[in-house]
């Protein structure tokens, strides 16, 4: 959930802190800081806000020194402030550490250190490991730090520096991701690898209980037993899109853009239509397994849990799998049946969301067959999976997530379609299911050629306090997808339901400013849509439906309509969510907010 580079080497570590810090400001953004250590001397700077406020508050400052630690932070314990912003001080003001994850026993170790008169300055959990530390600082801060952890109960991305050490940084991680990056002559922490793309793309991956040691003449890596290991270099491709909108004026509404192309990197390759069936590299390691598997458990947390609930319809669809979908954060408390048939999918973009590996943790441990769909390449998820399929839709940054929805839908659609030829679904079938995989990025630019219409209409209803958004099977986790989207950039209380519940309870809701969105697609449930949106026009509620393009009867019946392409209906959701994204993104920037880092969220939750 927060954000952690470091540095070590001949260059000023300053303006490469802050760098990196901008990169990783989509993780967590109500506080920022750094510290340099620079001839036995520590120097910091903190500011609440953004990293653009903390590098006004550093302008004055030279902070002289080549070697630091940064931090921007999604506060956990203790409300945004400069006194709870990272780094974090022990009281001789030699530590200093920036810290990701939760210290569960902060408490008892926070009044045992009090009982020793260490003073604080911070309503956190991580400010004890600066004071850990110092109690356990002799000569050198790797054990030291080696010692501070052994205490700690929790999940924890600690990255240290020391004023007497003033040429190293000390890393270790527990449950929250953090990296080292190779450079020449120069060597960098960071929570992700984005973060070190402009420095870097030699990476070495930390796992849990493990530490690394940055100095300017090289580093060293051990286990918390005090073993050195041997730890293989990645080389992590990618370009460093942080800094291009590409003339957008957010990454949310490029990455809505980039969707025409983020659909085509999810079947790019994976689609033999001689045979009507996907072909999924990653998958082939486990196949035989996956032929057997009766049961598919779909585990994930907000917009990738809604793509999860698409994915029940489409593995329904086209596979005889039973299939279900749990939130990840309640999944891992359930009383679990798993046994070899049992396939447990982990979806998420970030690879990193710690309810998630939680979920596949405790599913791992049951026997099941752990499977995930990600789109950072060599993420946490992608690390304990026994087989996946990434969605390769480049990096995604707007904290909204757009494009990976529809790209999770389009590898669900390939994985069901894998499965079912192996089953009931027949070459004719699969053919018709590649044949509208294929036409989909170009539905999508379709639909995103009505923006203006969208816009306006966008415009019409940014007045409204309340919405309700309503759909029916493949629909109803679009009706959810639109109200998250909705609510998390706008801050407008949306709710979305299954359209047949509106007469269980929320029809109260419905008056003249309590507007619905309806996702109405002419197939099984049209009729039943066309029901519910007269209910609401009978009690004065305002109706915006999306509908198909060639639908005659909608217009007549609702106050707006956007008009989408029609597919398969298991595929209907990747063109419908399209307009309620930029129905989202225009409210919001009708409103004013921050819609790539709206308040109080983060793009990737490392925390539980
Ligand atoms: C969705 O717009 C949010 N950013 C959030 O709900 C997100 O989908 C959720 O935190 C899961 O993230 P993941 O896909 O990286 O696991």
């Amino acid at each position: 959930m927060c954000g952690i580079i470091g540095y070590c080497g001949a260059r000023a570590a300053k303006p490469i802190l802050l760098d990196g810090l901008k990169r990783l400001e989509y993780r967590g953004y109500d506080s920022a800081g750094l510290a340099v250590a620079e001839g036995n001397q520590l120097n910091l700077i903190r500011a609440v806000g953004k990293v653009s406020d903390l590098e006004k508050k550093g302008i004055a400052r030279p902070l002289p020194g080549h070697c630091g630690i940064a931090h921007t932070r999604w506060a956990t314990h203790g409300r945004p402030s400069e006194e709870n912003a990272h780094p974090h001080c022990d009281c001789t003001r030699k530590v200093s550490i920036v810290h990701n994850g939760i210290i569960e026993n902060y408490l008892d170790l926070k009044e045992e250190l009090l009982a020793r008169k260490h003073v604080f300055s911070s309503e956190t959990d991580s400010e004890v490991i600066a004071h850990l530390i110092e109690e356990y600082f002799e000569a050198d801060l790797e054990t030291a730090l080696l010692k501070t952890v052994q205490r700690l109960e929790g999940t924890f991305g600690i990255a240290a520096i020391h004023a007497d050490c003033d040429r190293q940084v000390v890393i270790v991680r527990r449950g929250s991701p953090i990296i080292i990056g190779i450079g020449e002559g120069e060597y960098f922490a960071a929570s992700d690898a984005n973060a070190l793309l402009p420095y870097t793309q030699k990476i070495i991956s930390l796992n849990d209980d493990e530490m690394a040691v940055l100095h300017p003449s090289g580093y060293h890596i051990k286990n918390l037993n005090n073993e050195f290991l041997q730890k293989e270099i990645e080389i992590r491709e990618g370009r460093d899109e942080q800094a291009d909108k590409k003339g957008f004026e957010h990454f949310m509404l490029k990455e809505i853009f980039e969707q025409p192309q983020a659909i085509e990197n999810a079947f790019r390759g994976r689609l033999i239509e001689s045979e009507g069936v996907s072909k999924l590299g990653g998958l082939e390691p486990v196949m035989e397994r996956l032929k057997n598997v009766k049961k598919l458990v779909i585990v994930s947390c907000g917009t990738s849990y809604y793509a999860g609930l698409c994915g029940r319809y489409i593995f329904e669809s086209l596979s005889e799998l039973h299939v279900e979908v749990e939130v990840a954060s309640e999944f891992r408390y359930r009383k679990l049946k798993m046994d070899g048939d049992t396939a447990v999918l982990a979806l998420s973009q970030s690879g990193e969301t710690a309810d998630t590996i939680a979920a596949i943790r405790e599913a791992k441990r049951k026997g099941a067959l752990i499977l995930g769909v990600v789109n950072v390449v060599g993420s946490g998820i992608a690390q304990i999976t026994d087989a996946g399929v990434y969605n390769h839709a480049g990096p995604e940054f707007g904290v909204a997530s757009t494009k990976i929805y529809t790209s999770q839908l389009v590898v669900l659609t390939l994985m069901a379609l894998l499965i079912g030829r192996y089953q009931g679904l027949s070459f004719t079938e699969g053919s018709a299911v590649i044949q509208a995989v294929k036409k989909l990025p170009r539905q999508v630019k379709r639909i995103l050629t009505d923006i203006e219409h969208i816009k306006k209409i966008a415009q019409e209803y940014a007045r409204y306090e309340d919405f309700l958004f309503i759909g029916r099977q493949h629909n109803f986790p679009t009706a959810m997808e639109g109200a998250l989207k909705l609510k998390e950039i706008s801050y407008i209380h949306a709710e979305g339901y299954p359209a047949g519940e509106m007469k269980h309870g929320p029809i109260s809701l419905i008056d003249e400013n309590f507007p619905t969105v309806a996702i109405v697609s002419q197939d099984s449930t049209f009729d039943k849509m066309l029901s519910n949106i007269q209910e609401i026009k009978a009690r004065n509620g305002r109706v915006l439906a999306v509908a198909s393009e060639d639908d005659e009867r909608i217009a007549g019946l609702c106050d707006d309509v956007i008009r989408v392409p029609e597919t398969l209906p298991l595929l209907q959701p990747v063109l419908n969510i399209v307009p309620l994204q930029l129905f989202a993104y225009f409210i919001a920037r009708f409103k004013g907010c921050d819609i790539d880092k709206p308040r109080n969220l983060a793009k990737s939750v490392t925390v539980e």
